[in-house]
């Protein structure tokens, strides 16, 4: 659709060609794919805006505490869900996120990638798992996972993922940074489970840290 729009305009810019481009005028379609091309344009800004909030986030959280050696993660994470409210709620669908025990400081280094997992796993369940539904529950957790470990659980009840979804095999970049942020930068484990609703955690160990 981006395409289009801009091959028409080149032909704009090429005298030879001004009677298409008159004709497309008229006819409306280079406003019409002016304006396809300046939605998509607008979203994947939109996209980009929400995730560098979210990194603004992670830094303003970090300053606030003054130590960054440890990272109160709660205060993030309900300012994460607000912000994420604001951005994505809509009047058909009632949200209800449900933060449970997030009691557990982070160094700066789980802190960030934790923070960053977060934004990508609550941004799918706001744009994805509620569509067509009235409401929708979404619950986090984040803390002890075991011994020594530390545990990120985002789950939804909505529609669930793709049939035949395989988070490996996936080209799209927010669970593609999800799996990279999880098995790299935490050296954890990733898990999905898609039975009922989406439940995604994430489990690593803090003396990797
Ligand atoms: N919580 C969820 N409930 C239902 N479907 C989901 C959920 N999370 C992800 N999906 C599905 O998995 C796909 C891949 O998610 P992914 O985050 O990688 O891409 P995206 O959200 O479409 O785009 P972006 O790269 O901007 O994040 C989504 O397009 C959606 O179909
Ligand atoms: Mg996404």
């Amino acid at each position: 659709m981006i395409g289009e729009a801009i091959e028409i305009l080149l032909v704009e810019d090429n005298p030879g060609d001004v009677r298409l481009t008159q004709e497309a005028l008229r006819d409306g379609k280079v406003h019409n794919n002016l304006h396809v091309a300046w939605d998509g344009v607008e979203a994947i800004l939109s996209e980009s805006r929400n995730r560098i909030n979210a990194m603004a986030l992670i830094h303003s959280q970090l300053y606030e505490g003054g130590d960054l050696s440890a990272i109160i993660m709660k205060g993030f994470m309900n300012n994460l869900l607000v912000q994420l409210l604001q951005v994505h709620s809509v009047p058909e669908t009632k949200i209800s996120p449900v933060v449970h025990a997030v009691d557990c400081s982070l160094p700066i280094s789980a802190a960030v990638p934790v923070g960053l997992i977060a934004n990508e796993l609550l941004t799918n369940a706001f744009k994805h798992a509620f569509a067509n539904r009235k409401e929708g529950k979404i619950e986090v957790s984040l803390g002890a996972s075991g011994k020594g470990n530390i545990g990120l659980t985002i789950s939804d009840d909505g529609v669930g993922l793709p049939e035949g979804f395989d988070i490996n095999a996936s080209k799209t970049l927010g669970l593609r940074v999800v799996k990279i942020l999880a098995e790299e930068q935490l050296d954890g484990k990733l898990e999905v489970d898609s039975d009922k609703g989406t439940t995604f955690k994430v489990e690593f160990e803090m003396a990797k840290r």
